[in-house]
């Protein structure tokens, strides 16, 4: 039930805190070991390398998940399309462990890739927020998101839960193969700190409300930049900006500005940079003079750490490997505001379903 909102979209952005306690719960015991079964652990230890695979949202969530596998668990993880993986598998590791990530557990896309994985014969766990779906069912192992249903048709809570997930599994991976890494990293407190960011965050909603009035109202285009993970959060951002308001939507690497997107920089064009990294915060910050001297409407989402007075957002302190979580707050509250300020049903975009069951 929507209650007091006007939408689901909204009352799903503000239960995320509580999402992330709620997997905090489910996956995180009182000596904070994690509740991982020994079998899905063992299967994983035995991989060479792991295979993401997802569509839209969930797949930039795995491009999070990435880090999290490799940094903490030190298991070498690709990433794929799960359309563009169906028809055009790459040349795999000598001992593929798969991973599909699927919200409601039924995109046909990411089906198709699960059969012939199921007939190839390996190993795979879906991450899904609905148990008995589809994709859970025909995996080996199941980790739900325990997110509650999301009604909305644009992802927020589930994508969070996603990097969540990830967060845990990675933790336990990498305490199962006894990395410094994932010892050193105390998954439950800085799952606290999330939370208490994105509370924060979402206690004030007025700052991305007024961002989108004053900058996204009638803007034709928008762009979204960062390096690294805020690059991940970037691409997040964009597509959750166009599916619910239409104004068309580019979320790149800072970097790659100069190779060609920033022709497209007009007088009023708003550039939103996501900057969360100390190491690349200096760079982000001379490719938005670059645009700045164009004409561009520059937005700064930045961590409070490396923060000046000027900049719009700010991200409370997060542990570097979870900032997505909290950067991409600010940018599904833009998403929401821009939509409503332009009147769209911001729960239906136009053209899209909840859950994709064709190819
Ligand atoms: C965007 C969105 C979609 C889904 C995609 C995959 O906000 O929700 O991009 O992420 O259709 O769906 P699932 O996660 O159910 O496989």
């Amino acid at each position: 039930e929507k209650g007091a909102y006007e939408f689901f979209m909204l009352k799903e952005i503000d239960e995320q805190p509580a999402v992330i306690r709620t997997l905090q719960q489910k996956y995180i015991n009182e000596d904070g070991s994690l509740q991982i079964e020994d079998d899905l652990k063992n299967a994983i230890d035995g991989a060479d390398r792991l295979y993401i695979v997802a569509a839209g949202t969930s797949y930039h969530a795995g491009l999070v998940g990435k880090s999290l596998f490799e940094k903490l668990a030190g298991i070498p993880t690709e990433v794929h399309i799960a359309s563009e993986f169906g028809y055009n598998p790459p040349l795999l590791s000598e001992k593929p462990f798969f991973i599909f990530l699927t919200q409601s557990g039924e995109t046909a896309d990411s089906r198709e890739v699960l059969d012939k994985v199921n007939q190839w014969g390996y190993k795979s766990l879906t991450i899904t927020n609905v148990p008995n779906s589809t994709l859970s069912r025909e995996a080996n192992y199941t980790m739900l998101l325990h997110a509650g249903p999301e009604i909305a048709v644009a992802s927020t809570k589930a994508y969070t839960a996603q990097m969540t997930a990830e967060a845990i599994l990675a933790k336990s991976l990498g305490m199962h193969k006894r990395t410094q890494a994932a010892a050193d990293f105390e998954l439950g407190s800085e799952l606290t700190k999330v939370a208490n960011a994105i509370q924060s965050l979402v206690d004030q909603k007025d700052v991305a409300e007024k961002m989108a009035q004053k900058y996204l109202s009638t803007s034709r285009n928008a762009f979204y930049i960062g390096r690294g993970l805020d690059y991940q959060t970037a691409i997040e951002a964009a597509l959750k900006l166009k599916e619910v308001s239409y104004v068309q939507t580019e979320g790149f690497a800072a970097g790659e500005l100069k190779h060609g997107t920033i022709s497209l920089i007009e007088k009023g064009t708003p550039v939103i940079a996501i900057i969360t990294d100390e190491k690349t915060a200096g760079l982000t910050r001379s490719n938005e003079q670059e645009v700045i001297s164009r004409g561009a409407n520059v937005i700064n989402v930045v961590s409070e750490n490396l923060a000046t007075k000027e900049d719009q957002i700010i991200l409370p302190k997060v542990h570097e490997l979870l900032t997505p979580l909290a950067a991409i707050i600010p940018a599904q509250l833009l998403a929401y505001y821009t939509s409503k300020e332009r009147g769209y049903d911001v729960d239906k975009p136009r053209n899209l379903a909840k859950s994709v069951t064709v190819e």
